[in-house]
């Protein structure tokens, strides 16, 4: 079984990359394949409100001059979902906001095409607004009909600089615990 990963920060070594691959240790651990897709420098607009999704019907967006289709398809291929971005302004990444709009509206399109696979939150921040992040995220989960494990803590890790939230126990603890959750609610699921 396969989990991907999208970080949608700006910096791809960050604190957010370094929180999935706490998450990815443990699912690693547990025999799951794993994959990180970096948002950063490639190119992602958001949605034109062109609606053809709803018309095409094949799962696919209209908008096709961006990384976007690609994103689609390694969801469809995964049996789960984490979405990871750093708090911007108490919010999540453009990136991330573009990806969440496109493939949201895609799927519900498609009949809800994510529907049943697993998906995770990861958040970094400096000091506030990750909730707002979280819930963002979670969201986007909720409303495509995907079932969504929790941790031990929201699934936030607190970092300014680079690699900073390592020094957050809490924070790795969290994504210890959501990994494993992750990988024991795969195998109820799958098993
Ligand atoms: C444009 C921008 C906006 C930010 N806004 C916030 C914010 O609202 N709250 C906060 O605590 N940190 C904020 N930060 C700091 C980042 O969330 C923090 O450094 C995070 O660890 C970055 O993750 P990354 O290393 O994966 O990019 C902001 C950083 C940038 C570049």
């Amino acid at each position: 079984m396969k989990i991907i990963a999208f970080n949608g920060s700006a910096r791809k070594g960050g604190n957010t990359s370094i929180l999935i691959n706490h998450v990815f240790e443990e699912l690693r651990k547990e025999g799951f394949e794993t994959e990180l897709f970096q948002l950063a420098g490639k190119k992602i607009r958001g949605c034109i409100a062109c609606y053809k999704c709803f018309e095409n019907k094949d799962q696919r967006c209209s908008v096709k001059d961006d990384v976007v289709n690609e994103c689609i398809e390694k969801m469809l291929e995964a049996d789960g979902i984490i979405l990871g971005s750093p708090t911007y302004f108490s919010n999540v990444s453009t990136e991330m906001k573009a990806l969440i709009d496109r493939a949201g509206l895609v799927a519900i399109a498609n009949g809800h095409m994510f529907k049943r696979k697993i998906g995770a939150a990861v958040v970094a921040v400096r000091r506030a607004g990750s909730v707002h992040v979280f819930n963002s995220i979670n969201h986007f989960f909720f409303i495509n009909q995907i079932i969504v494990p929790g941790s031990s803590y929201w699934n936030m890790g607190v970092g300014g600089d680079k690699g900073e939230v390592e020094k957050d126990e809490e924070g790795i603890m969290t994504m210890k615990v959501l990994g494993e959750n992750m990988a024991w609610l795969l195998k109820k699921l799958h098993g």
